[in-house]
């Protein structure tokens, strides 16, 4: 399939938790997903493990949303490897603030 034919998502806070199970159910819907998380060692594993189970179209990203080189440096890798974004999941927050 050619890469415009492909859908292209982000999602960030992608190694853990509510962005994890993001990644699983993107990828398993035929979505190409980059990972992205600060903690390289935990990011990489994510998308390895997800790789195992047979969703190969799953790669790890480094990004912190609160550094713009960082943001930057992704921006630069998304454009040069697949020259589109389709889907941004923005899941990576603090919450400085209780709800209720
Ligand atoms: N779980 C809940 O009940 C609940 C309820 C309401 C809202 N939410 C919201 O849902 C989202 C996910 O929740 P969760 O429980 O799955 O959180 P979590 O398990 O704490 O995961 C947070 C994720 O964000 C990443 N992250 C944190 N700071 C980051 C930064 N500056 N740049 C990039 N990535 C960063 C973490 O990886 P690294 O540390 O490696 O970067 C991790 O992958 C959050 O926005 C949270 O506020 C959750």
């Amino acid at each position: 399939m050619s890469v415009t034919h492909i859908r292209v998502a982000v999602v960030t806070g992608g190694n853990g938790g509510i962005g994890l199970e993001i990644c699983r159910q993107l990828a398993s819907n035929g979505v190409s997903v980059v990972l992205t998380a600060r903690d390289e060692k935990k990011g990489s594993k994510a998308a390895e493990d997800l790789q195992k189970s047979g969703l190969s179209d799953v790669i790890f990203h480094r990004l912190d949303i609160a550094d713009r080189s960082s943001v930057r440096q992704l921006a630069e890798f998304v454009k040069t490897e697949f020259g589109k974004l389709d889907i941004l999941v923005n899941n990576a927050a603090i919450a400085e603030q209780p709800l209720i």
